[in-house]
């Protein structure tokens, strides 16, 4: 089944080159994903094709207004089940791994990309159904964010890594940060590659690298091991 993302924003062209190179360019190329960018100054209705006005109350900045993207919106039905309509915001939930594993598992779903001081609430109240944030800081537009959710969903979906081991390797698919990783030459500089890894022994090097991700992440993100213990703890009750 192909994942379809329709993402409004005001800059299409953002999203040109992201769409059509590396990983991303060939899940789009091979069907595995659908991405299809709207101009939501397609939707404005006025000869200058306004998108945004001045804040009610005032205030510094514009506001993007309903119309274009209830609009938009209402363009999509038929094409996008609806079921998702996610704005991306830095007052939003912020993005894990966990909630780009269940994103990769819907059919559908809708990206609305912010400028200015952001969008009128009304459409934060009825029209969308969740808000992204990618991390506590401020940007200037949505679509940057946008871009890195589909990056990493299409990660998720099968064919799109040529190995599946790649994807469960990589830090915080399971919860916890990624085993250390080196490659040729075995010595450089003076700075040697771990013995373990050159003995050909695959259990010890599997029992070594689980060792090196839980001190790893113990050592640097403390918080993600708590999270991976106390899942670990609920997951092993369940069980028993
Ligand atoms: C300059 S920001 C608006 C910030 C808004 N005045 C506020 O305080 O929440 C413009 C747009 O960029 C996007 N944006 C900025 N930072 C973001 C973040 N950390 N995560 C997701 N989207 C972000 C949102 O779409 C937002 O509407």
């Amino acid at each position: 089944m192909t994942i379809q993302i329709d993402v409004l924003t005001i800059f299409p062209e953002y999203f040109t080159i992201p769409l059509q190179n590396s990983l991303l360019g060939k899940a789009i190329q091979e069907g595995i994903m659908k991405v299809k960018i709207h101009n939501i100054r397609d939707f404005a209705k006025d000869k200058h094709k306004t998108v945004d006005d001045t804040p009610y109350g005032g205030g510094p900045g514009m506001v993007m207004k309903c119309e274009p993207i209830f609009d938009a919106i209402d363009d999509l039905k038929g094409s996008n089940s609806l079921e998702h309509i996610i704005l991306l915001s830095p007052g939003g939930k912020i993005l894990t791994q966990d909630k780009v594993k269940e994103m990769a598992q819907w059919k559908d779903f809708v990206l609305i990309c912010g400028r200015y001081e952001g969008v009128d609430e009304r459409i934060v109240e009825n029209l969308i159904t969740e808000e992204i944030s990618i991390g506590d800081y401020v940007l200037s537009g949505g679509e940057l964010p946008a871009l890195v959710v589909i990056e990493a969903v299409s990660r998720m979906l099968p064919g799109v890594i040529g190995e599946w081991e790649s994807v469960t390797n990589d830090s915080l698919y399971d919860g916890l940060l990624s085993y250390p990783q080196y490659t040729k030459p075995a010595e450089f500089r003076g700075m040697k590659v771990p013995e373990i890894l050159l003995s050909g022994n695959h259990e010890k090097i599997r029992i070594w690298r689980e060792e090196q991700s839980l001190s790893r992440t113990k050592k640097k993100r403390p918080d993600l091991l708590e999270k991976y213990l106390e899942k670990k703890k609920t997951n092993d009750e369940q069980v028993e």
